[in-house]
């Protein structure tokens, strides 16, 4: 159970009132270390699955492994050393990859990782709501992963997750991801350097 004298407190200065789940949701390098159950995992990916997708073409493609199962380990192994050093703790991992072509096989579809991006979109709103803490990874070995995972060349391993209760011990991590995971505030960019009501301004 999480144990709330570890609980991380962030503070989110938002410009406009968010939903809750948004407002609420960030990325923890420690775990609690109550297990995920393959039903937990099953919930998220039908959250995935109901995402819009270009075409309806669907091509993001999941490969998941509950801790202390052959298949964690094998995605573990794919890890870049950096995520590896605080990742250990998780109880699921997960590998994201897309289909790159269109249905024909030809064409490429070049909306696939903006898909994916939205899948990964509804699976996080979903485990916040579950009080599951998400950490996405781009540092993975996409190659040794495709390989790994019996992938064939149209397809593209793109990042790895981490899941989690919210509630894990700081002091599992390394001096400085600690420092980072006890930052109270999050920051962001504001609305007007990224969004315009008429031409692009360069930053
Ligand atoms: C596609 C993607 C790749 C990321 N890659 C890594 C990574 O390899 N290692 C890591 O520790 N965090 C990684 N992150 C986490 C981001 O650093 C984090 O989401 C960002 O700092 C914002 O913090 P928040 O999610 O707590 O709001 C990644 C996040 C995304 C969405």
């Amino acid at each position: 159970m999480a144990d709330t004298l570890n609980e991380v407190r962030k503070i989110t200065p938002t410009e406009y009132d968010i939903h809750p789940l948004i407002k609420s949701r960030w990325s923890p390098r420690a775990f609690d270390s109550k297990p995920l159950s393959e039903e937990d995992i099953h919930i998220l990916l039908e959250a995935g699955r109901w995402a819009p997708s270009s075409n309806n073409l669907q091509p993001w493609r999941i490969i998941w492994g509950l801790k202390g199962s052959d298949t964690y380990n094998r995605i573990f192994d794919c890890l870049a050393e950096f995520n590896q050093g605080w990742v250990e703790g998780a109880p699921a991992l997960w590998i994201g990859a897309i289909k790159t072509d269109m249905k024909e096989g030809k064409k490429e579809n070049f909306h696939a990782l903006h898909d994916l991006g939205l899948f990964m979109g509804n699976v996080v709103n979903q485990a916040e709501s579950m009080g599951i803490a998400v950490h996405q990874m781009a540092g993975i070995d996409f190659e040794k992963a495709k390989k790994e995972f019996g992938f064939p060349d149209n397809y593209h391993v793109a990042t790895a997750t981490a899941f989690g209760y919210y509630g894990g011990n700081p002091e599992t991590l390394s001096e400085d991801l600690q420092e980072e995971e006890l930052q109270t505030k999050r920051e962001r960019k504001p609305q007007a350097e990224f969004a315009f009501n008429g031409n692009f301004k360069k930053d």
